[in-house]
C-alpha cells in the first residue's frame, strides 16, 4: 500500500476531494468508507459484502440501523450475486432506465448481509449512470452499498464541497464527479405479488415506468410510521431553518415580522432583496428544477434568516418528486 493512500486514512481526515478512481478502489478495497459520485446525489458508499464498512456508513451519517441502504452494481452480472430471479416487470424496468435514477427492491441473495437490507428479505439495487463511478464500480469485485452522503435526515448532497461540508472530516476520500446531473434521488419501485408499487418518487418519471407497464401504484406519500422503505418518513430532507410551503405573496404577508429566504419556482418576489431569493428555473424547466434544489436549499439554510419560505412547482413528471421533497423538508 503506497504511503499516500496510508495517510488518507489516518484520522482525523483533510476532506480530500478528487477524481482518482484508482485512490477510492483501494480505499474501499481495504474497508473503508468512500464518497461517491451518481446522477442523482452523492453517495456514501463501502463495500456491501463488509458490515465492519457497512457498520461504519451508518455510524458516520448517524442513521438509524432500520433504515436498510441502496446497493450499487455496474453490470448485470453483479446483479446475480445481490438478487433472486427479477419479477418480468422489474426486467422491463432495468432494460429501459439502467444505468439510472432508478431502485428495485429484489428478493436478496444471502451474499447481502441483514445489516444493509434492516433484517428485510428484500434489498434495493440499482446502477447509477455516472461514468466515473460505473468506472469504479466494473473495477470492484464487490457492490456498493450507498445512501445519500449527508447526515441522516438533512438536504442530500449535489456536489463534492457538500460532502466536504459536513462530513469532510469522516471520509478519507471523495471522488469527485462534478455537479449531479438529475439532482433528486432515485425512483423506488417494488413488487407485491409481480405487482409494481412505487415507493418513492425519484429521478424516473412516474409517467415514463407507466409508460411502460401501465397504471401503477405510488404508496402513500409521505408515508406513515412503519413505511415498506422506512426512510420515507414524514419529516426527512430537511434543513435547519423552518420551512414553509405555500403561496409566495401570502406567506410574506403572514409573515412580515420575520427574516425571510425565498426558494421560488421560476421568478424574483419584487418586495424581497434578491440575495434572499434562489430560483428554481428562470425557464421553468422541471429538470433544471430538480438540479437546483438541494443546493438552493443549502445556500438559503445557510442565510442569516428566521424561515425559508417555499412554493410548490407544477406536480407532473420531475415535479412531482420536487413536491414531494419539498413537503418532507416543510414543517410550521
Ligand atoms: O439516488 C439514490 O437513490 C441515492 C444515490 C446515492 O444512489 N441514494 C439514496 O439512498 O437516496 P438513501 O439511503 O438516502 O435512500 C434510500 C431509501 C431509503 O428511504 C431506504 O429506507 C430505502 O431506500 N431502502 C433501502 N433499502 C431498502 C430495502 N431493502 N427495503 C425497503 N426500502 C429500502
Ligand atoms: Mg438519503
Amino acid at each position: 500500500m503506497s504511503a499516500p493512500l496510508n495517510s488518507l486514512c489516518e484520522m482525523p481526515y483533510t476532506a480530500r476531494i478528487g477524481p482518482d478512481v484508482w485512490t477510492a478502489q483501494c480505499l474501499l478495497q481495504r474497508g473503508e468508507v468512500v464518497a461517491i459520485p451518481t446522477e442523482t446525489v452523492y453517495g456514501l458508499a463501502g463495500n456491501a459484502y463488509d458490515t465492519r464498512a457497512v457498520t461504519k456508513i451508518f455510524s458516520i451519517k448517524q442513521r438509524p440501523y432500520t433504515d436498510p441502504l441502496i446497493v450499487h452494481i455496474g453490470c448485470m452480472a453483479q446483479l446475480e450475486d445481490v438478487a433472486h430471479a427479477l419479477p418480468a416487470q422489474a426486467q422491463v424496468l432495468a432494460k429501459e432506465f439502467w444505468p439510472g435514477p432508478l431502485t428495485l427492491l429484489l428478493a436478496k441473495k444471502p451474499a447481502i448481509p441483514d445489516l444493509v437490507t434492516a433484517g428485510s428479505p428484500c434489498v434495493a439495487v440499482r446502477m447509477p449512470n455516472h461514468a466515473v463511478t460505473l468506472h469504479l464500480l466494473r473495477q470492484l469485485s464487490f457492490p456498493l452499498a450507498a445512501p445519500s452522503a449527508n447526515p441522516f435526515g438533512y438536504i442530500s448532497p449535489t456536489t463534492p464541497q457538500h460532502v466536504a461540508n459536513q462530513l469532510g472530516t469522516q471520509v478519507p476520500y471523495i471522488l469527485s464527479g462534478g455537479r449531479c446531473r438529475v439532482g433528486v434521488e432515485s425512483t423506488i419501485v417494488g413488487f407485491e405479488h409481480e405487482r409494481p408499487i412505487l415507493y418513492r418518487l425519484g429521478g424516473i418519471r412516474v409517467e415514463a415506468i407507466e409508460a411502460l407497464l401501465g397504471p401503477v401504484r405510488v404508496a402513500n406519500s409521505p408515508a406513515p410510521t412503519q413505511p415498506v422503505v422506512p426512510g420515507s418518513l414524514l419529516q426527512h430532507y430537511a434543513p435547519t431553518q423552518p420551512l414553509t410551503l405555500g403561496d409566495i405573496p401570502q406567506l410574506l404577508r403572514q409573515n412580515r415580522e420575520q427574516r425571510v429566504g425565498i426558494l421560488a419556482w421560476d421568478h424574483y418576489d419584487p418586495g424581497v432583496d434578491t440575495a434572499y431569493q434562489r430560483i428554481l428555473s428562470p425557464t421553468a424547466s422541471l429538470e433544471e428544477a430538480a438540479q437546483h434544489l438541494f443546493a438552493h436549499l443549502r445556500t438559503l439554510d445557510a442565510l442569516p434568516i428566521d424561515r425559508i419560505l417555499a412554493t410548490h412547482v407544477p406536480d407532473v413528471g420531475l415535479g412531482r418528486a420536487i413536491n414531494d421533497r419539498l413537503r418532507r423538508a416543510a414543517r410550521a
